[in-house]
């Protein structure tokens, strides 16, 4: 047996890297949450063959410090919290430290940046986890990140790759996520050259609905208002006639985080069984907002897995919530049947219910 030695730190950021950027997508994921917390009003996403090439990611939010260019890029370096403590309350999506870290360990990252208070920006390359000197340059407030050739030194990931049009799509699939979760941010997606997504950043989740699914949706929806116990819910469920075969179309933030939750999809699902087939799945697009000391999300460096202290209340809000929107009076309308003459109802309209 070889004698044991520590890993240099390009080796621990390699590996570690593995388990948040799996894929082009995931770079966006962290980078575009990344603009979020920095209290952006304004994203663009750009990308070249997939993300797999060049990801260019631009935002108008606070920048970051000269003095801190550096020391972002450094695992476990944060500024989001400051002890364990504060994992309890987090009301930012990145919390680990890790993204920046990680992507520069597989890619050749550029970083321009600025904060409204210094009057020049600054421009630092880090590639595969070396970095050079940051230098000064003009450069408006926000940031922008280019990634390019990501998994350059990493053969065996960049094996896993799909083509550039699968890896597309996983992105476009992520920002219409992201763009449903913030409707007050304005999202811009340009794959190739060619604008695939523009949102108004106008605050209407409804509006994003539209334009993201298009008037059909758009049409069928019902909106979901529910507060209980201090859970609040809020944005639209899909008429159950707009069921689709896959849950791709289930949308459900916690706290403005895009999750996935067998616990959420389970209520989902059973609050719309009466109205859909086996095999069928609704659309939904709504928020979560619950006290963060209720949830861990905490649970996988993705930070797309999440748990509540609750599971059992939750379910219980979310399946009562589902029940309540689906059988408002507007679902099941009367249909008049007045052409059924019924022995000593005449002249009297009956009613039957009709699920749409
Ligand atoms: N677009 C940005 N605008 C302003 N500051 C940023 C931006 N991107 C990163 N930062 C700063 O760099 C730090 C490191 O980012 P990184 O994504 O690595 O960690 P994090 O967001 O704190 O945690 P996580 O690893 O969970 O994402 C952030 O805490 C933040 O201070
Ligand atoms: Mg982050």
């Amino acid at each position: 047996m070889p004698h044991i030695e520590l890993l240099d730190q390009i080796t621990i950021d390699k590996i570690a890297a593995g388990e948040v950027i799996e894929r082009p997508a995931s770079v966006v994921k962290e980078l575009v949450e990344n603009a979020i917390d920095a209290g952006s009003t304004a994203v663009t996403v750009e990308i070249e063959e997939g993300g797999i090439s060049l990801i260019r990611i631009t935002d108008n939010g606070c920048g970051i410090a000269k003095q801190d260019v550096e020391n972002a890029f450094l695992r476990h370096s944060t500024s989001k919290i400051r002890s364990a403590e504060d994992l309890t309350h987090l009301s930012s999506l990145g919390f680990r430290g890790e993204a920046l870290s990680s992507i520069s360990a597989v890619a050749r990252v550029e970083l321009i940046t600025k904060t409204r208070e210094d009057v020049f920006g600054t421009k630092y390359i880090i590639e595969g986890g070396k970095g050079r000197t940051p230098e000064e340059t003009g450069a408006p407030d926000g940031t922008t990140f280019l990634v390019r050739q990501l998994f350059f030194n990493t053969p065996a990931r960049r094996k896993f790759l799909k083509t550039p049009m699968t890896e597309a799509s996983h992105i476009s699939d992520l920002l219409t996520r992201l763009a449903l979760s913030h409707p007050d941010i304005s999202f811009r997606f340009i794959n190739n050259g060619q604008v695939k997504l523009h949102t108004s950043g106008n605050g209407k989740m409804k509006d994003v609905i539209y334009h993201i699914y298009g008037r059909e949706i758009a049409n069928n929806l019902i909106p979901l208002e529910f507060e209980k116990d201090g859970v609040r819910l809020s944005g639209y469920l899909g008429k159950p006639v707009i069921n689709r075969g896959n849950r791709n179309f289930e949308n459900y933030f916690v706290n403005g985080r895009y999750v996935r939750n067998s616990i959420l999809a389970k209520a989902i699902e059973d609050g719309y069984k009466d109205f859909t087939m086996q095999h069928r799945y609704p659309f939904v697009a709504f928020q979560i907002e619950i006290n963060p000391e209720k949830i861990d999300v905490n649970v996988h460096p993705s930070k797309m897995e999440l748990r509540f202290s609750n599971q059992q209340g939750i379910y219980n809000l979310l399946y009562e919530a589902i029940s309540k929107g689906l059988h408002e009076p507007e679902l099941i309308p009367e249909v008049e049947m007045s052409e059924i003459k019924v022995p000593g109802m005449s002249e009297k309209k009956t009613g039957k219910r009709k699920l749409l």
